[in-house]
């Protein structure tokens, strides 16, 4: 099996569509209400979804994993901080992995390119949300994250909670972000 990471393309949307669903299901499940669950899947299946997808790909780094060239396993969005945060100029606004593609080195490696891209941009920092009760807080917490501001999700009226990374070009350093066996930047 070979993993490739490179730039989002229209023709991955359904892809990517079907990458968010399924994740949400395995690992929201119990987090998040399971009706906010099922209207985010019915809201993923309308056009208006698709083209909100399109204009994230064009105005942000939007990578995707790609198993064997053949099926989109992963994706991740990253790009300007969107709230005016005092400290933090750039963010990584989400990262999503099917559950039989996770603990292989692939939310690293799109983590990795997303931070390259900031730093193109000339932008040093960045910040993740993640739902206070999201069971998959250590990827973040592995990669030197620290917890540096909380609110309350718009919508989901849940806490969450946001990681900080303060120094991207040092952190590409880490041990952790040299490259995965299997898997190919693009
Ligand atoms: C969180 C997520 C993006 C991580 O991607 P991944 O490809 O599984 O992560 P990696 O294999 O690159 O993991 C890197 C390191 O992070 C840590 N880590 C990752 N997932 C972990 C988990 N569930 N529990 C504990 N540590 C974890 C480990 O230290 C891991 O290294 P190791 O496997 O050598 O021990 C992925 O699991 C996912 O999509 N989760 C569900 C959706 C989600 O919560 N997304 C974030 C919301 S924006």
């Amino acid at each position: 099996m070979k993993i490739i990471i490179r730039n989002a393309e229209n023709s991955d949307l359904t892809g990517i569509i079907n990458v968010h669903v399924e994740t949400w299901k395995t690992a929201y499940k119990g987090v998040v209400p399971d009706n906010y669950i099922q209207s985010f899947i019915i809201r993923t299946q309308h056009k208006t979804w698709q083209n909100q997808l399109k204009i994230m790909m064009k105005d942000n780094n939007f990578f995707v994993a790609e198993r064997d060239k053949d099926r989109i396993v992963g994706f991740a969005i990253g790009g300007l901080e969107r709230s005016n945060h005092p400290n933090y100029k750039g963010e990584l606004m989400g990262i999503y992995i099917l559950k039989e593609y996770q603990r292989q080195g692939i939310g690293k490696a799109l983590t990795r390119k997303i931070i390259e891209e900031l730093i193109k941009m000339e932008i040093n920092n960045m910040l993740v949300w993640v739902l206070e009760n999201n069971p998959y807080r250590a990827f973040y917490e592995t990669l030197g994250g620290k917890i540096v501001d909380k609110k309350e999700h718009e919508t989901l009226r849940l806490p969450v909670v946001a990681y900080g990374y303060d120094d991207l070009k040092d952190l590409l350093k880490k041990s952790c972000f040299l490259n995965v066996q299997n898997i190919i930047t693009m």
